[in-house]
């Protein structure tokens, strides 16, 4: 179980963001994985549960495939990032632990 954010805490800029893509942000050594749509941000956990790894490539980079399902790259679970259920693959069964944050002038902060 990795850390959660206090309230308030600043995530990253919206702008740091690939849209559409995943990035772990800065907090926490990469605790929390950031996947946007356009203006729309979900926020998780960055941890697999399928292995309890990183969802992220060691440069912080998340894998999104076709704007909509986020790709484990260590065994290739994939999940729904509306809902973090797992889609495919070894985490069946499994979904991602979501951190809740809103967007305010350009900012992501957990809420
Ligand atoms: S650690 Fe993510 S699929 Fe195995």
């Amino acid at each position: 179980m990795r850390p959660k954010p206090p309230a308030g805490t600043e995530l990253a800029r919206l702008d740091e963001i690939p849209d559409p893509g995943a990035r772990a942000a800065a907090w926490e050594k990469g605790a929390v994985l950031l996947v946007r749509r356009g203006s729309d941000i979900t926020a998780w956990s960055n941890l697999c549960p399928h292995a309890g790894l990183p969802l992220t490539l060691p440069d912080g980079r998340g894998l999104l495939h076709k704007g909509e399902t986020l790709v484990c790259p260590v065994h290739g679970a994939s999940f729904d990032i509306e809902d973090g259920r797992c889609t495919g693959g070894p985490a069946a069964g499994d979904r991602l632990v979501p951190i809740a944050v809103k967007v305010t002038g350009g900012v992501i902060r957990a809420v």
